[in-house]
């Protein structure tokens, strides 16, 4: 059955938004050529990406913060699979940063070929579906989620961007380049920003003095990234984003699903994400 409708197509069994991807832009990017020194933070849709696409440039750079403040995040660090990366590749330097939502089996071939090295940022299901009930609400591109209970099903059956969550979690955490992925969650993030940043230092050789590292977490906070227009989507023409109707920089808490679901939901979501990962070999981190 297809899950097409006005707003999405399918690529590979995925729902992707018509409005940011085409089927020229995700075949830009299964022929795209990886370099040996690019990095990509992959995500699913709502386990921040955004953050991501304000760290990495610090952390290759040192700290300096010209591009956070000259430069919007989705041209500063481009969506590999969005139609806005054929527009800027060429304006791109080394070691390039980019961000990718695929899952790791639609990786293109030259990604293989590298030593190109991922970041993989893994956040509580749970708070994802929260964070995407409210980001469907202000992107008219993507469609009416329905009610809270109805958007839980569609999550649970794959019905939405980027398809199923344990998929995507597993395609990554299964997958055979492992070292050269670092696996970060998002709740580390939140509790210690600055680890994080020195756990990034590390994977990406980059030798970060602890000024640096201080200075970095600083202007990537929830707060700075709030106040910062290259950052929190304000540029976005509000027809397609509406920061009025939810922010796109909403609460940037971790647990925010204990004022979301009822028991019953809690219950019935953990117990098919539990056995989904039981299945393919991986136990489920968060409670
Ligand atoms: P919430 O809706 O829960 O606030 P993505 O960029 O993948 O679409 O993810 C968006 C989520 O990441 C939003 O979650 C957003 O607030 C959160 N986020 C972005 N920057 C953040 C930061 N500096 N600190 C904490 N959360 C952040």
């Amino acid at each position: 059955m297809s899950l097409s409708n006005e707003f999405y197509w399918e690529y590979e069994g995925l729902l992707l938004p018509s409005e940011t991807h085409s089927s020229a832009s995700v075949k830009f990017a299964q022929e795209f050529h990886f370099k040996d020194d690019d990095v990509i933070a992959v995500t699913y849709p709502k386990s921040g990406t955004a953050w991501m696409q304000e760290i990495l440039p610090l952390v290759l750079n040192g700290g300096n913060l010209t591009p956070i403040q000259s430069t919007v995040n989705w041209d500063r660090v481009p969506w590999l699979e969005e139609t806005r990366l054929e527009k800027v590749v060429d304006k791109m330097t080394s070691p390039r940063a980019m961000v990718s939502h695929f899952p790791y089996n639609l990786m293109p071939s030259s990604f293989h070929n590298s030593k190109a090295k991922v970041i993989y940022v893994m956040r509580n299901p749970k708070d994802i579906l929260v964070s995407s009930f409210y980001f469907h609400q202000m992107a008219a591109f993507l469609e009416d989620p329905g009610t809270f209970d109805e958007f839980i099903d569609k999550f649970l059956e794959g019905r939405v961007l980027f398809g199923k969550w344990t998929d995507h979690v597993t395609s990554w955490k299964l997958a055979k380049t492992e070292d050269r992925i670092l696996f970060l969650t998002y709740e580390e993030m939140v509790q210690d920003l600055p680890a994080a940043i020195r756990r990034m230092s590390d994977f990406l050789c980059q030798n970060l003095s602890e000024d640096a590292v201080q200075k970095i977490a600083e202007h990537c906070t929830f707060k700075s990234m709030k106040a910062n227009p290259m950052s929190n989507f304000s540029l976005v023409p509000k027809q397609y984003m509406d920061n009025n109707k939810s922010p796109f920089l909403r609460k940037g808490i971790a647990g925010d699903w204990k004022n979301h679901f009822n028991s019953e939901q809690e219950a019935r979501f953990t117990s098919v994400i539990q056995k989904e990962l039981e299945a393919a070999g991986l136990s489920f981190p968060y409670n």
